[in-house]
């Protein structure tokens, strides 16, 4: 019987759903969202914290914490601050649901929300532009910045991927998404260096820049960048692919038809599995895919038929998966 008294203290590390029944391969997934901050961001940002307090550079009562956050990570800071006695100001842009925003206040933190994009820039230079400006005009901020920090990778080489690699000594090949590139370079990174001969697959959303390309339109949060992110080294990474978010959309119908309630980024990071799975059917391996949140969330967008209509068009889903099917 666990007890807790702090909410950071508790999270599922060995819940795996066996996803055959529902896409017809073998594929266990690993449900990252059953802890008080409701997503894998909770990791990051828990590894991020203790490691700036054992800097010295966080003082409970006057320290605020700001980050650029499409939504979790942001939730998981604001979580982390209110536990531990720190100010949390969340840097976000129109992606961000409305659901994260409000946790967010819930938990006493501030959201800015910049809604276009400056001149020659896209969103995420906004945040970030905004991010430095204000850590520049009061020294009680500190930004930990995600897209930069060892503790992002770290937390998923200390706790996701060794977890992983206990439950399933046979692994041939996990799926990770690729937002900031944390959880699939901490995975990777401690699979490479165990010598165990794991096919990393990082999933990404297509009109990503993450690993190359133009930037195009992405309107589901989680997954993908505008640039490449920092923390990338694609010599860890065996396989790249893409998914459309049309696909990622149908994938969370699909799951969610089977009592199964995940995020955008789990359906795409499932989508592009099957895809794999499909190609390499003959080989039958054990696979891992990592799913990041639960769909909550995203309940006003992915899982709303005016949104998807308004985003995708009005045949991005049979009539029979957005309305009860009896
Ligand atoms: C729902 C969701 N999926 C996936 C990711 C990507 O994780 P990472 O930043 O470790 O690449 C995030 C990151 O915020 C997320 O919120």
């Amino acid at each position: 019987m666990p007890v807790i008294s702090v909410p950071h203290e508790f999270n599922e590390e060995g819940l795996y759903v066996d996803l055959q029944p529902v896409v017809g391969h073998s594929l266990f997934l690993k449900c990252e969202g059953f802890n008080f901050a409701g997503s894998i961001k909770l990791k990051a940002a828990t590894e991020m914290v203790e490691a700036a307090e054992r800097d010295g550079l966080l003082t409970p009562g006057w320290s605020i914490l700001v980050e650029s956050s499409s939504g979790n990570l942001g939730v998981a800071l604001s979580m982390l601050a209110a536990s531990k006695g720190y100010g949390f100001l969340c840097v976000t842009d129109s992606r961000c649901t409305l659901a994260a925003r409000r946790l967010m206040e819930a938990l006493g933190s501030r959201v800015h929300v910049i809604a276009k994009p400056d001149a020659d820039d896209d969103l995420l230079g906004a945040r970030i532009r905004y991010v430095r400006a204000l850590c520049a005009s009061d020294e009680r901020y500190v930004w930990l910045d995600q897209y930069i920090n060892a503790g992002n990778w770290r937390a998923h080489y200390r706790t996701t991927a060794p977890t992983i690699a206990h439950h399933f000594p046979a692994l041939d090949v996990l799926f990770v998404g690729a937002g900031t590139t944390g959880t699939l370079m901490g995975c990777a990174r401690y699979f490479r260096q165990c010598h165990r001969p794991v096919t990393i697959v990082a999933v990404d959303s297509t009109g990503s820049a993450t690993f190359g390309g133009t930037p195009g339109r992405r309107m589901i949060p989680g997954l993908g960048t505008s640039v490449r992110p920092p923390l990338l080294d694609e010599s860890l990474v065996t396989e790249v692919i893409h998914v459309e978010e049309t696909d990622t959309i149908r994938t969370c119908h699909r799951l969610a038809r089977s009592g199964f309630l995940f995020g955008g980024s789990t359906g795409t990071v499932v989508s592009g599995a099957m895809r794999w799975l499909e190609e390499h059917d003959a080989s039958a391996p054990t696979a891992v895919a990592i799913a990041p949140d639960l769909g909550e969330r995203y309940l006003d967008t992915i899982y709303q038929a005016t949104w998807l209509h308004e985003i995708y068009g009005e045949n991005v889903l049979n009539s029979d998966q957005l309305t009860a099917g009896f």
